[in-house]
């Protein structure tokens, strides 16, 4: 029986009773599974992990996508994200402020992501925190009247954050080239979004990659995701997560929302990260959308 304890109220569970390079059965992996479930975000502390033990970790979660920047791809596994502030030789050795706001990975896929996992390798002197907003409790704690509201809706994704469409600004989602932005369509989620295994509803990704909400005009769409968005990002849902070297930690996509923190430049710190997606499309917009793809700030 592993033993977890809870890193907040109300949700999270850390341990450092698992060893993630040694083999583990089915039945080791199903407690796990369920504990990534119930916490939604589970700390896995102290690990040593080569590439190949980090993707087939990730691989039991679901399949892994990488990233659409590919200029950071581990160069012994692609599925493998760096993230780092380090450079080597006056180049960069990994992407630099990731998601510094909140927003859910891959909502801006028709197939979201399930999970998001981190490796921690090199850990600032100063902050580097992860914060995790709980967007089950943020739904559940809505009027009635907002429920009702917003149960119909499915809110337009593409990649991007509407908060910040500046590309040269630390808190904009990270530059994509012309080709990158051509692989990028327009996506349609369900706003109060059931979970795919769970069925619990959550409020999805009302921050970062939501620009619209289907058969609302803009300004409307934005004012209202713009109140959820500012609902469900309350201190009271969100937790601050610290990293040790060495810490793996995995993210249910479907119920939070989670945002990086900038640091200090000069103070180095490398995370790998792997992104898995759910296993199959659900809950797409009846509407056809036109597939224009919105200009300016990527
Ligand atoms: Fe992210």
């Amino acid at each position: 029986m592993l033993e977890l304890n809870p890193l907040c109220p109300g949700f999270g569970l850390e341990t450092a009773d698992i060893d993630l390079a040694r083999p583990m059965s089915d039945e080791a992996f199903a407690e796990l599974e369920r504990a990534f479930f119930a916490g939604q975000v589970l700390v896995l502390r102290g690990q040593s992990l080569t590439p190949t033990q980090f993707v087939a970790f990730a691989r039991r979660f679901g399949p892994p996508e990488p990233h659409v920047i590919d200029q950071f791809h581990h160069p012994e596994d692609p599925n493998i994200l760096i993230l780092s502030n380090v450079k080597k030789d006056g180049k960069p050795t990994g992407l630099q402020d990731a998601g510094s706001y909140f927003h859910t990975d891959y909502s801006y896929l028709q197939v979201p992501a399930r999970a998001t996992t981190l490796y921690s390798i090199v850990v600032p002197r100063v902050g580097g925190n992860t914060l995790f907003a709980n967007q089950q409790a943020a739904y559940d704690d809505l009027p009635e009247a907002m429920k009702k509201r917003i149960d119909p809706l499915y809110g337009i994704h593409h990649y991007g954050n509407r908060h910040d469409t500046d590309e040269r600004s630390r808190t904009a989602a990270s530059p994509l080239t012309a080709e990158q932005k051509a692989k990028m369509p327009l996506i349609t989620h369900r706003i109060a979004r059931p979970h795919p295994v769970t069925g619990r509803k959550s409020l999805y990704a009302v921050s970062g990659s939501s620009f619209g909400i289907v058969g609302m005009p803009d300004d409307e769409a934005c004012d209202l995701l713009d109140e959820l968005a500012l609902h469900s990002t309350q201190p009271k849902y969100v937790y601050s997560l610290s990293y040790g070297v060495g810490d793996v930690v995995v993210w249910d996509n479907a119920s939070l929302l989670h945002s990086a923190t900038l640091i200090d430049p000069d103070d180095a710190r490398t995370l790998w990260r792997i992104t898995v997606l759910e296993p199959a499309p659900v809950g797409m917009a009846p509407q056809v959308i036109a597939p224009t793809y919105a200009t300016g700030g990527m």
